[in-house]
């Protein structure tokens, strides 16, 4: 990819393209982590003498067009908080008229964030003529938002080439320290994934799987595997349709996959449910496994010991309810005590929450702000935004 240093940005207009599709609450910012994300790129573009900055994201799947609660709104005073300066948020949609001449009007050294670019409705479909009118706002393009990457968008792909454009840090970051994972990754090489849905995770398992020495699988995608084997999973999540997949990958890598031994099982998927310790093969009818359990955890946490690249993705369990979020904090805390000793990598929404409640956010040596975008490049994907910067 072309980085920033490579594109001419002094005294021109840069439009930027973030991942500002972050949590909203009752219009309020939850979780800022991509928004933090995005100052080295704004601050390195007003360093090296940009006019302007121009930032554009999507927020949320609108579909009709503009709509209240897409609006990006919320996400300036964030912003601008973050960045310790004022943000010009342009209200409008992002390729009209209006917001050119705002764009326009913008003092020199302003930075501003444009209207949720998917209220036009070109934007999914990277129609052309969105693609002109989007480049109209600038006079070099940088894409940052690595949470994006995997869409071929107007705002993403499309734009792109019709500036001069180069990644932005958090884009070159991402692909550098997800890349680590894929080639030249220093063993031991231990993967936990978890998360309820093994189709969810299919590709990324079965890219990895050749790469890595151990594969610690956790969550509800586990009981699809352990049925997959004869276990007794009781009322627990699975996916029928995967388990001939399932049986297939544990004959094939059975050396490489742990699966739980022992679960913390519930007669109620609920905060306040009862629990009991069973075999994670001989789960009572009536009731479902909803974390890991205690030798499970010690089994997981051995594994990872002298590992020299980790990378973690999905809880293990359904940690929302405190009563079954110890699984998913153990290996938290387990990934976290690596420092200094393994190349560690958290990615996906739930994990990267975990990490952050499980106050070890600061000993990972990379957590991606991209859910999907991050898989696809683990399932060796080309992702459209990547090869837009190449
Ligand atoms: C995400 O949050 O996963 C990204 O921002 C992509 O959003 P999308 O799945 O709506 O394209
Ligand atoms: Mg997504």
């Amino acid at each position: 990819m072309q980085n920033l240093s490579q594109l001419d940005v002094q005294g021109k207009r840069v439009l930027v393209r973030v991942d500002y599709n972050v949590p909203v609450k009752d219009g309020l910012v939850q979780d800022d982590t991509r928004v933090t994300a995005s100052l080295p790129t704004i601050n390195a573009l007003l360093d090296a003498g940009a006019r302007n900055v121009i930032l554009m994201s999507h927020f949320g799947r609108p579909k009709n067009g503009p709509e209240e609660k897409y609006s990006l709104k919320p996400v300036a005073p964030v912003l601008e908080k973050a960045l310790g300066r004022p943000v010009t948020f342009i209200a409008g949609t992002a390729d009209s008229d209006e917001t050119l001449a705002a764009v326009e009007a913008l003092p020199e050294g302003a930075v501003a964030l444009l209207e949720n670019v998917r209220f036009s409705a070109g934007e999914e479909k990277n129609e052309e003529g969105l693609n002109g009118r989007l480049a109209r706002l600038g006079d070099a393009f940088v894409l940052d938002a690595f949470g994006s990457a995997h869409r071929a968008h107007s705002s993403v792909s499309g734009v792109a080439a019709q500036l001069p454009h180069a990644a932005g840090t958090l884009l070159q970051t991402e692909v550098d320290a997800l890349g680590r994972l894929l080639d030249g990754a220093e063993r031991p090489y231990v993967v936990i994934i978890g998360g309820a849905k093994v189709s969810d995770k299919i590709k990324v398992i079965e890219n990895l799987l050749p790469r890595v020495d151990k594969l610690l699988i956790g969550g509800g995608m586990a009981y699809t595997f352990i049925k997959s084997q004869g276990g007794k999973i009781g009322d627990s999540i699975h996916e029928d349709d995967q388990l001939d997949l399932a049986a297939r990958l544990l004959r094939e890598y059975g050396d490489k996959i742990m699966l739980p031994v022992d679960v913390i099982a519930a007669d109620a998927f609920s905060a306040d449910a009862n629990t009991q310790v069973v075999a994670s093969n001989a789960i009572p009818d009536g009731w479902q496994g909803l974390d890991a359990g205690p030798e499970t955890v010690r089994l997981y946490s051995e594994a990872l010991k002298g590992a020299k690249t980790v990378f973690w993705n999905g809880p293990l369990g359904v940690f929302e309810f405190e009563k079954f979020a110890g699984g998913t904090n153990a290996v938290a805390a387990a990934v976290g005590s690596l420092k200094n000793q393994a190349y560690t990598v958290v990615g996906g929404g739930d994990s990267v929450s975990a990490i952050n409640r499980s106050g070890k956010a600061d000993q990972i040596d990379h957590i991606s702000t991209g859910g999907g975008a991050s898989l696809e490049l683990l399932e060796g994907k080309a992702l459209p935004g990547v090869e837009a910067m190449k």
